[in-house]
């Protein structure tokens, strides 16, 4: 065994402990809605309050939250693994994941998820890209909405999943010209 993969075995030993809070972050562009199952996301800032999520360069989400100036973040309870199944494991790459599950028109066009009372609408205000295979984006809030108390859905929970997307891949071809350049 090596010191890296003894580091890497530890890393995740970690962060299956931490067992984070699962959540669907959500944009729009236009007519084109997007969402998915995220668990890279946490506070950023006390004043202004910014939230920040991580976005795998391999999902159509990703790729529609670069044009966009807002994004929405809905905490899931306990009770949500179906939207959390359904978000996590289909990618809008193959069709629009809102027919299934009814969102409303939120600040800048972002998808509200009608059946997820707590979450967070965010205006985009930056965004990095560190070389890792997820984005950060950090958002400032505009609008949020909290019925109760609730119980998070936890990575334990939905661990399980196959993601609609593997985190290596990358949308092929990286652009138009590139296919005609194949040709
Ligand atoms: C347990 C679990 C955690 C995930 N965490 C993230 C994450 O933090 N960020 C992310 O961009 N995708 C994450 N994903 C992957 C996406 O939710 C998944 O690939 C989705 O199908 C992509 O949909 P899209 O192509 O429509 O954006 C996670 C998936 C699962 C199952």
């Amino acid at each position: 065994v090596t010191d890296s993969s003894t580091a890497e075995q530890a890393f995740d030993s970690i962060v299956a402990s931490l067992d984070g809070p699962m959540v669907v972050v959500t944009a729009a562009v236009g007519s084109e809605r997007a969402g998915c199952l995220v668990g890279f996301h946490a506070q950023s800032s006390i004043d202004p309050k910014r939230l920040t999520v991580w976005l795998s360069k391999a999902n159509h989400t990703y790729r529609v939250a670069l044009r966009a100036t807002h994004f929405a973040v809905h905490f899931l309870a306990t009770d949500q693994f179906a939207i959390a199944r359904h978000f996590g494991t289909t990618t809008g790459d193959d069709g629009d994941k809102f027919v299934a599950w009814p969102s409303n028109s939120g600040p800048g066009g972002v998808p509200i998820l009608a059946d997820v009372p707590q979450w967070m609408a965010l205006r985009r205000v930056a965004l990095l890209d560190e070389g890792g295979d997820h984005v950060c984006v950090v958002g400032e809030v505009t609008a949020a909405h909290s019925e109760h108390g609730f119980t998070p859905l936890r990575l334990s929970q939905v661990a399980h999943l196959q993601a609609g997307h593997d985190a290596q891949e990358r949308h092929s071809p990286p652009t138009e010209r590139a296919t005609s350049d194949l040709s």
